[in-house]
């Protein structure tokens, strides 16, 4: 039975961001709604009230994005790539400054392990802002050999250049808030964009930290425009706004398509990281001794309310008792507390809601038949916990197994087919296309099961291994486009065809 942990104390120094006067960032300043209205955030931990933000509406978003489109047409245009560059690194130093800081209020807001989102900051805040930093000067149009049409003197050059799109709306959920607001802004400012950030009404403090560094860092005014607010006030208005150039959604399936209907009045362009349902395929011959740690860090990292967690295990039926045992034990040892408290492996859900959600699942599970090896209830007290939960001799024909649950509930389902392509038609059988993982020994059996596989990633003897480099996206309903890496450059960009006649 998973320990609960309880010690929990912020520092002087959050305690003093969390008592300020919050404020909206556009235009460089620190401004009050057009309409007063707050946001209370709260601990997942303890339920407390941790903070009073702004609500943004859509009048606040009008004046974010013009502020937006002034920087856009003025001196962010002006400045050379090699400055843009400079901009971003500073930042990124600004964030490892702050580190303490930002791990603390991550943790108080979203719940996450205090480890988990020093991890996350480093890798996927710092170091992503320096690795997009890298390409402002190394984004390149092509020289074109041909001769469209007849030139006078028989001689013409055709070149392309990568223009900035424009204005930016980024939508984040509350999953890890802070990595995820950077997921967006560091491309688009790499590429020359401005933005409009909404973060999640549950999770807005580590982006009003960002507002404080990206004004440190000498970004210009308007460059970055923050505004905390809800989806279906705030968030709609942004991403129906004529003047928005991108949106940028990560989020729910649902919601994205809300999305894409709000975008289409100006045809804005639209990318999309949605939900998952990820499968993770043990072959008989794999190192049983990875494997079961690598199954319990894939589902419940996050506390499972992550898009690339391995939700759905495949294990073939020589090994399922020993795998799906062993990472029950596993999960039953996982520390449950607030993240802050020294040896938290897991923390809470994000919300009371979440936890109804979540649990809704586990009893739709257990009424569906399948055999429960762990968890499956929420300790007593305080916090939106929810114990590590494993079903075995799941199916595809169950709800659990169908739908993203968003909180640490794995199933496992056997297979003894030798043919390839009946396992990986069952790994395929949902409406998403995110991420995946083979386990096994034979390079064969691994590469013919990349191959079958339908989503963005499919990882060999890894789940989810996630590298600022390394494209990340989603496949079918899992969403459009691609993040991180060169690729996560180009819903940024524009081409422009140019040709001289001589
Ligand atoms: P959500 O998709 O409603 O929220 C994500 C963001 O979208 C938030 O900033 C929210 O304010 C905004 N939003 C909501 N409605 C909007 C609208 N009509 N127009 C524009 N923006 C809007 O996610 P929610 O409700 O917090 O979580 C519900 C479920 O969604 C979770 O249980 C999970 O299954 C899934 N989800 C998946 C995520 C992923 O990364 N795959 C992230 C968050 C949620
Ligand atoms: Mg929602």
């Amino acid at each position: 039975m998973n320990a609960v942990l309880q010690s929990h104390s912020p520092s002087a120094t959050a305690r003093e961001f969390l008592a300020r006067r919050h404020r909206l960032f556009i235009g460089g300043q620190w401004v009050d709604p057009a309409e007063k209205a707050d946001i209370e955030v709260f601990d997942p931990a303890t339920e407390e009230r941790l903070a009073t933000v702004p609500r943004g509406g859509p009048k606040d978003i009008d004046r974010a994005v013009a502020a937006a489109r002034k920087a856009f047409e003025g001196e962010w245009s002006k400045i050379n790539s090699h400055d843009r560059s400079k901009l971003l690194f500073r930042l990124a130093d600004l964030i490892d400054a702050n580190m303490n800081l930002a791990v603390e209020l991550e943790v108080l807001d979203n719940g996450m392990p205090r480890m988990v989102a020093h991890y996350s900051i480093a890798k996927f805040g710092a170091d992503y802002i320096r690795y997009y930093g890298g390409w402002c000067t190394k984004i390149l149009g092509e020289t074109i050999p041909v001769s469209p049409q007849d030139a006078p003197n028989g001689e013409s050059l055709t070149y392309t250049r990568r223009e900035p799109i424009g204005v930016v709306g980024a939508i984040i959920p509350w999953n890890a808030p802070m990595i995820m607001a950077i997921l967006k802004i560091a491309p688009a400012l790499a590429a020359g964009c401005t933005v409009v950030l909404k973060p999640a009404e549950l999770t807005p403090l580590t982006a009003l930290l960002l507002g404080d560094l990206i004004r440190q860092a000498g970004i210009p005014d308007g460059v970055v425009n923050i505004v905390p607010g809800y989806g279906h006030d705030a968030g709609a208005a942004l991403a129906a706004h004529d003047g928005v150039d991108k949106v940028a959604f990560t989020g729910s399936t649902e919601v994205g398509k809300k999305i894409l209907l709000a975008a289409a009045g100006n045809l804005k362009r639209v990318t999309l990281e949605l939900g998952g349902k990820s499968p993770f395929v043990v072959f008989p011959d794999a190192d049983l001794g990875r494997v079961i740690p690598g199954a319990a860090r894939g589902a419940f990292f996050l506390q499972g309310q992550n898009c690339m967690a391995s939700t759905r295990l495949f294990i073939h039926e020589d090994v399922f008792e020993k795998v799906t045992r062993g990472i029950a034990q596993l999960a039953s040892s996982f520390r449950l507390g607030p993240g802050l408290a020294q040896d938290s492996d897991l923390g809470p859900l994000i919300s009371g809601e979440q936890r109804e959600r979540v649990m809704g699942y586990i009893d739709a599970g257990r009424k569906s038949g399948a055999e429960l090896l762990c968890g499956g209830d929420a300790p007593p007290g305080k916090g939106h916990f929810v114990r590590p939960t494993l079903f075995a001799r799941t199916s595809m024909d169950m709800k659990i197994a169908r739908e993203e649950i968003f909180g640490p509930v794995l199933c496992a389902q056997s297979f003894s087919d030798s043919d390839l392509k009946a396992v990986a038609a069952e790994a395929n059988r949902t409406i998403y296309g995110l991420s995946g993982s083979v386990w096994t020994r034979d390079i064969s059996t691994a590469h013919r099961m990349v191959n079958l596989i339908d989503s963005g990633q499919v990882s060999i003897n890894c789940h989810a291994a996630v590298d600022p480099a390394i494209p990340f996206g989603g496949n079918r309903q899992s969403g459009w486009g691609r993040e991180f890496g060169r690729e996560g450059l180009d819903p940024y960009l524009k081409t422009k065809a140019t040709t001289v006649m001589f």
